[in-house]
């Protein structure tokens, strides 16, 4: 009810995304292709006459901002992240010394690979925007976002935060230098996956720390992986957009063979896979950062995938991205 009705009450929304390739090999110049899921973070702001508080009731997180967090919080880790993301986002809308509610709506998890934090960025960003008639453009969005997700991880690629902001279906590369190019990726026919959520969070700042540390000391293997995703996704460019997606499962599963070797799956991804596997899905990978957080999943028939999970007590949900109009 409060979902559907959330343009005509003023609400806001963000995008969350999978990353069909080139996670982490992101992070050092190396194109990925991800995918923005519509509507996944909501986010509404109302002026207030008490200090500010930003809510994300589904998640148990409170926050008020006369200097205290409240005792409802479900991870201190992720409170104490969501505050230090709200203060950067005040100073730099100039909101320091105003004072709202800020109420966060999230259709996806949290710390699962799906970009949940800058999706709650962005929406909280345009909600603020809305609610004191700042008129930000997306760009200017984008950009406070990505400092966000700088605050969150150190040395993010951006991909989640330009995902978040604008959607669709894209390749993005970020050079070592910071240029950034990113190309609508049309696809020529319509695609779909069974995203698995393995249930354990994944860091996406630690997971991104521990490949920049391993690959310091094995540089020549971690960048030859590196090299390697590359090619997939080119291919999977052309192939999305050819519509010629047969082997699509083959490149993600290839793909997932990489960020093994990059060491970031995990027992519970692994676990997922399998039974997808047995369950006749064609191929997958994990999303986001790994060590946890989401697996994709390639399955012409998604009902049996589903079901093995949920017979294992994996959670699961489809995502659909429909052919570019001709
Ligand atoms: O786990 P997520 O949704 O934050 O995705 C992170 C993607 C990485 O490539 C691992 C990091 C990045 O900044 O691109």
């Amino acid at each position: 009810m409060r979902l559907d009705n959330c343009a005509q009450e003023g609400w806001q929304s963000a995008c969350a995304k999978v990353i069909l390739t080139g996670e982490h090999a992101v992070v050092y110049g190396i194109k990925a292709v991800a995918a923005g899921i519509p509507n996944a973070i909501r986010a509404r702001a109302v002026k207030s006459t008490i200090p500010s508080v930003v809510r994300i009731p589904a998640w148990g997180l409170a926050l008020d901002f006369s200097g205290s967090r409240n005792n409802d919080t479900e991870d201190d880790r992720s409170a104490s992240l969501v505050h230090q993301t709200f203060v950067l986002i005040c100073r730099e809308l100039g909101l320091v010394h105003d004072r709202f509610d800020l109420e966060i709506v999230p259709s996806i998890p949290h710390a699962a690979g799906l970009g949940a934090s800058a999706a709650v960025a962005v929406a909280s960003i345009r909600a603020l925007s809305a609610c004191f008639k700042l008129d930000l453009d997306d760009e200017r969005v984008n950009a406070i976002a990505f400092e966000c997700e700088r605050l969150a991880h150190g040395t993010p690629s951006g991909i989640d935060n330009t995902l978040s902001t604008y959607g669709g279906v894209v390749s993005y590369q970020r050079s070592v230098t910071g240029e950034v190019t990113m190309q609508s990726v049309p696809l020529a026919a319509d695609l779909s996956f069974v995203v698995g959520l393995t249930g354990k969070k994944g860091y996406t700042a630690q997971t991104v720390a521990r490949v920049r540390a391993e690959r310091e000391q094995e540089t020549a293997r971690y960048d030859a992986i590196f090299s390697e995703i590359a090619d997939i996704s080119e291919q999977v460019i052309n192939i999305l957009q050819s519509g010629d997606t047969g082997v699509l499962p083959t490149l993600l599963s290839r793909n997932q063979v990489c960020l093994r070797d990059l060491g970031v799956s995990c027992d519970e991804i692994e676990e997922i896979l399998m039974l997808a596997d047995g369950a006749g899905a064609e191929g997958g990978k994990l999303t986001g950062s790994g060590d946890g957080g989401a697996v994709l999943i390639s399955a012409v028939n998604a009902d049996p995938v589903h079901f093995a999970l949920a017979e294992n007590g994996y959670k699961s949900f489809e995502v659909q991205f429909p052919a570019a109009k001709t």
